[in-house]
């Protein structure tokens, strides 16, 4: 069982409930976990892309999962957002097994999601496509629709409001009517993160947002990334092999390797742990930091 990156005699055993507290006002309060992760495993045939894996997301928590190429970090956002049911473990979100909830209902419970391939509608335009994302958190009906109760109105109304809020965020006001397929990679990222937020997800899983960034671009994601968390008080679990924008905004890191955990902690622990350096660089390097 490889040991946690940040465990000391006194945090040794306890989950992010116990370990994350903080101080406001002269009062400490304690961050409670809203996902999950309990002894999660799946094969494909002969492939175990997960094996015994379990971590929490606190609420409020940017929590960054790093691990080479191949280690299960997609293949775990497939089992949190229903496209892969594991055959081990429990995913719980605020609450509930998602393990036991029909996949139609898991998109309604607030889970946001970005993908590591660009999944847009690329003759839609910006605006249609940040609004493909608030249609899951509607609440009215086929027969409010229908006879376009008051109720329908103030849906379109706040999915309104919260575009506008989301364009001008992004900075994508100017091209809200262009087809996204006319505009740059790295605006097409903010369009896929504008409705994935846009519903107003408790948690949102960043799969590489930086992937075909370049530096600057990525500087500007990493105080976006801080400011949705803020503004919307969301919880981000966020994958990605750019380490300066994982240790830069992660509260905590976990790091796979082979589809089981290998570290977690501070980014600073987790980043120094020789299990992630050798993972990492390989076994000389391990030698070297050993
Ligand atoms: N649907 C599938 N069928 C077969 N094998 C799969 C499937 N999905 C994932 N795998 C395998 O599971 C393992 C983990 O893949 P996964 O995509 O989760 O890795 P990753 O950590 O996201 O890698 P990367 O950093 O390259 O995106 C890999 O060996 C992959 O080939
Ligand atoms: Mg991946």
């Amino acid at each position: 069982m490889p040991a946690r990156a940040d465990q000391t005699p006194k945090h040794r055993g306890a989950g992010c409930r116990q370990r994350l507290l903080f101080f406001a006002a002269g009062r400490a309060f304690r961050m409670s976990a809203l996902l999950e992760i309990r002894n999660v495993g799946i094969r494909f045939g002969g492939i175990v892309a997960l094996s015994g894996v379990s971590f929490e997301v606190c609420a409020g928590e940017i929590c960054g999962l790093i691990g080479p190429n191949g280690s299960g970090k997609t293949t775990l956002f497939n089992c949190i957002s229903g496209i892969y049911r594991p055959s081990k473990g429990d995913i719980v979100f605020n609450g509930q097994n998602l393990c036991t909830i029909a996949r139609h209902r898991l998109a309604a419970l607030g889970i946001g999601r970005t993908f590591q391939n660009l999944a847009l509608f690329r003759t839609m335009s910006v605006s249609e496509n940040i609004l493909v994302g608030a249609h899951h958190f509607g609440r009215t009906g086929f027969i409010a629709n229908a006879l376009c109760l008051p109720r329908v109105r103030r849906e379109e109304d706040d999915a309104q409001r919260r575009l506008v809020e989301l364009l001008e965020l992004l900075e994508l006001a100017a091209v809200a009517a262009e087809p996204v397929a006319n505009l740059p990679f790295a605006m097409q990222k903010r369009v896929e993160l504008a409705r994935a937020v846009i519903g107003g997800p408790k948690l949102l899983l960043m799969d590489e947002p930086a992937g075909g960034l370049n530096h600057s671009e990525v500087d500007v994601l990493a105080e976006l990334i801080r400011t949705l968390r803020d503004r919307f008080q969301m919880s981000i679990l966020l994958v990605e092999h750019h380490m300066n924008l994982v240790m830069r905004i992660s509260d905590r890191v976990v790091a796979l390797e082979f589809g089981m955990k290998i570290a977690e902690g501070s980014p600073q622990a987790v980043q120094n742990h020789p299990e992630v350096i050798r993972a990492y660089l390989g076994g000389r390097a391990h030698a070297a930091v050993a």
